[in-house]
């Protein structure tokens, strides 16, 4: 008589799809690579605007290729097929991530059924768009969020806010005011330290908020959650968000970027610029903990004025100072010309874009001066560099705060840009107060580096995931 074979399980294949924005994509690429490294089937999906970015300025990616046979990229469009018009991944984002939310399912239902997903790991910024195609294919859906757990959390209690009239913010309201119903938070929030889109939405801040707020909770809905930072580093925020959410599985896997550092040589890069590297050259030059790197991320947009302050700031500072300044950022015609021709070479370097990573691991970096970008700040932290917040939107302000008054790791500009302000601030975390930053940086850059490494708590979390997913798969 024959017996029945018990049904071999087949080999998880996971489709990772992040929003099409570089804070988004670079630590999604990296968790695509460790998984890889783990052996699993990975298909990572980008826009095909992004992907002809990411082949144009980055070996690595073919590099990548080559060395995991079981990683695949795939394309969808995002429905602006006219490249002229193209609203890009600055300011204009919310454009693509809007048309993808309303027209994207038939496509991703399309992969998903071609390439025969077993579990998706999405963006929780599309939260509306792929719980339904997981029930509809019963399959696993974790969403990963790429902004800070404190963000995270502030944005879950909006609803609360507003029921307890602490939300909406006046247009004439002190903005100084405390916020009291974030619990884990009481002492610490004040009206500008909310997530918030004015500087990029303007009249229109609720509207951003809102629908970010609903995609939150969309994306709780999910299986399980991942996020890019560490237990020992957000603790009592994370733990306010386990007992609220208690049937929801989180993973803490940060910092991604150094997790690969641990496992490999060094993580592949996903820019959608090309870097330049001359400015390898002459941090080489520069004394040790000398430079002020001064980066406002991928979005930021600066109006004439600002930069103008920031320039005069670090000039006053008498600090010599490597500052990134996009070929997108400055509207003004003429006044990059102005800044590198006023600028000597022996205070200052401007360049287009960077190898970050590799930039602030530089023994010659003293302070960053950054719009606290939730990669930007965890890269900082792990190399143990004190940090001069000047935060743009969303999740930043709240970053930004916590940099300053939680961690102790540097100060918060916030909406102030002043050419006085930070050259004194720049003072106080170069010279005057340099010891107390540099120690508080150093401890939590330990904390840091533990958590990756055998045993840590995200070491042993990714481990969990990636049995998470293979007792799941079908
Ligand atoms: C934004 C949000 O602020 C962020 O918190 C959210 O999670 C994603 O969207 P962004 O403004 O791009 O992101 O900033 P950040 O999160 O800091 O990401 C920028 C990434 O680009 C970093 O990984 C940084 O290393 C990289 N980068 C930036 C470079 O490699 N070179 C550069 O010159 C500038």
């Amino acid at each position: 008589m024959e017996t029945e074979q018990p049904k071999q399980k087949s080999s998880p294949h996971v489709l990772i799809f992040p929003c099409p924005a570089q804070g988004h994509v670079n630590p999604m690429l990296k968790l695509a690579e460790l998984l890889a490294i783990h052996n699993l089937h990975i298909t990572f999906l980008n826009t095909k605007y992004i992907h002809n970015r990411l082949i144009q300025f980055n070996d690595d990616i073919q590099a990548l290729l080559e060395c995991y046979p079981k990683l695949q990229f795939k394309t969808i469009s995002d429905f602006h097929d006219d490249e002229e018009e193209h609203p890009g991944f600055g300011e204009k984002i919310g454009d693509v991530v809007v048309a993808l939310s309303l027209y994207g399912k038939p496509l991703l239902r399309d992969i998903i059924v071609s390439e025969k997903i077993s579990c998706m790991i999405v963006d929780g910024i599309f939260g509306d768009l792929v719980i339904d195609l997981a029930h509809e294919f019963g399959i696993q859906l974790i969403t990963f969020r790429t902004v800070s757990a404190c963000c995270l959390w502030a944005y879950l209690c909006v609803p609360k806010l507003i029921q307890c009239n602490e939300l909406p913010i006046r247009g004439d309201e002190d903005m100084d005011r405390m916020i009291r119903n974030v619990p884990g938070m009481e002492n610490l929030l004040r009206c500008r330290d909310l997530p918030s889109f004015k500087r990029i939405a303007k009249e229109n801040d609720h509207i951003a908020l809102n629908h970010v707020v609903l995609q939150t909770q969309q994306s709780l809905k999910a299986n399980a959650l991942i996020l890019n930072t560490f237990e020992d580093l957000e603790a009592p925020i994370l733990s306010q968000i386990r007992l609220h959410f208690p049937k929801l599985i989180i993973y803490t896997l940060g910092p991604l970027h150094h997790h690969l550092y641990t496992t490999k040589k060094s993580p592949s890069s996903s820019s959608f610029f090309k870097a330049d590297r001359t400015c390898m050259t002459w941090l080489e030059s520069q004394p040790l903990k000398s430079v002020v790197y001064v980066n406002f991320g991928s979005i930021t947009s600066m109006k004439g004025e600002e930069i103008i302050e920031i320039w005069h700031g670090l000039l006053n500072s008498k600090k010599q100072f490597l500052w990134v300044i996009r070929p997108n950022m400055v509207q003004e015609k003429g006044l990059l010309k102005e800044l590198e021709e006023g600028t000597s070479k022996e205070q200052g370097l401007i360049v287009g874009w960077v190898p970050q990573e590799e930039v602030l691991s530089h023994k010659a970096i003293g302070a960053f001066l950054t719009h606290s970008g939730w990669n930007s700040t965890l890269e900082s932290l792990v190399y143990g560099v004190p940090m001069i917040c000047w935060p743009y939107f969303s999740d930043q302000q709240i970053n930004s705060r916590f940099v300053s008054e939680v961690w102790k790791i540097g100060l918060d500009m916030k909406d102030v840009c002043d050419r006085k302000v930070l050259e004194n601030m720049v003072n106080d975390v170069m010279v005057n107060r340099k010891e107390e930053f540099l120690k508080s940086a150093m401890e939590i850059a330990k904390l840091a580096c533990k958590s990756v490494s055998c045993d840590g708590s995200s070491y042993n979390n990714f481990r969990d995931l990636i049995e998470y997913i293979r007792s799941t798969s079908p």
